[in-house]
């Protein structure tokens, strides 16, 4: 039995993007956990293990951190080229983009590769864990056999927020199958990483997105509709709410092919209208202006 309540001695982490890097950091730094972390492309991960090494950085110059902290943190994260490479991890968070097909070969994978006893997170933002965690029975097993119900029982949603080392929730979501224990040792998890936990039911965008997204897409709408300018739209939203950012801007921060694959699979999932997407972010995705991370979205960032 392990001392602590998690039990995770070792994390996997799946995708070495602003989410999956995040998570990573805050494993290390936080919850003091060692790190694999798995993505398919190398330039991903040494962006991202930069990006972190500037995290550090930063944190031990404002004093937040001492240099040994920083050392220790950056020695617990560790790269593995095949995923095979995460068998032996206690738990494994995946933070791939958001495709269901992806995110159930990955699932099948991850429940073929490591122990019976290991959780199998996600990360996702509105995908249905209880899907991902259909995903996660080897093949010619039954979802009712008990086999079935332990591999598929081991699955949960850990919902992180962008930027993870700055955002303080976390939030928990049990698929249909998701066992109590599963439940708690990843609440406890989020928890050691410093994290406050809600909870959710298994529902299109759970809490959060499904309010969010609306929130985003009307103002979309309004920009669209020529009602405001895009800094009007924002600085409503900021000095008048006490936003830290507008909904543009906010937008862009996120992804806007994020924000539009969250809203498909809110308006699919429910059928309900006030979750269509605005043509306006159809189009931006269209022509590959994705946000701040593509350099263009509804403001430019080549500069
Ligand atoms: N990674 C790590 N740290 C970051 C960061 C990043 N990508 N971006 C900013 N930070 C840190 C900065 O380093 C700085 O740290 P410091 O206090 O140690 O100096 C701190 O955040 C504040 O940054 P800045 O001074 O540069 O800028 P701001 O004061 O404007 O804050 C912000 C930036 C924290 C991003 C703030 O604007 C904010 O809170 N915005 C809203 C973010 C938000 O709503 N996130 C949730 C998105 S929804 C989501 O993630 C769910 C998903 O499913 C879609």
């Amino acid at each position: 039995m392990s001392p602590i309540p998690h039990g995770i001695r070792t994390l996997g982490v799946l995708g070495a993007g602003q989410m999956g890097l995040g998570i990573a950091f805050v494993s290390a730094l936080r919850a003091r956990v060692p790190v694999l972390l798995y993505d398919k492309s190398e330039a991903q991960v040494t962006k991202g293990l930069a990006f972190m090494d500037k995290l550090l950085e930063k944190d031990v110059s404002k004093g937040r951190i001492s240099s040994e902290d920083a050392k220790g943190a950056r020695e617990r994260v560790s790269v593995v080229k095949e995923l095979e490479g995460l068998r032996d991890v206690d738990m494994a968070v995946e933070a791939v983009s958001e495709s269901l097909p992806l995110k159930k070969s990955i699932f099948a994978s991850l429940a073929a590769t490591l122990r019976p006893d290991a959780i199998l997170a996600t990360n996702t933002s509105s995908i249905s864990i209880t899907k991902i965690a259909a995903s996660a029975i080897p093949t010619g097993l039954s979802a009712a056999s008990d086999e079935g119900k332990q591999s598929a029982g081991r699955v949960v949603g850990l919902h992180f927020f962008n930027p993870v080392p700055v955002m303080k929730l976390v939030e928990l979501i049990s698929a249909l199958q998701t066992t109590p224990e599963t439940l708690d040792r990843a609440r406890s998890f989020a928890v050691a990483c410093g994290k406050e936990v809600t909870t959710s039911k298994d529902v299109p965008g759970f809490v959060s997105n499904a309010l969010l997204m609306p929130f985003i897409n009307e103002a979309i709408m309004h920009l669209e509709k020529g009602i405001a300018t895009r800094e009007d739209i924002d600085t409503t939203l900021k000095l008048g709410m006490n936003h830290p950012m507008g909904p543009l801007q906010l937008a862009d921060f996120i992804g806007l092919d994020t924000c539009l694959a969250i809203q498909q699979t809110l308006y699919e999932g429910t059928g309900d209208s006030k979750y269509r997407p605005s043509v306006l972010l159809e189009r931006m995705v269209d022509a590959q202006f994705y946000g701040k991370k593509s350099g263009k979205g509804f403001y430019d960032y080549t500069s």
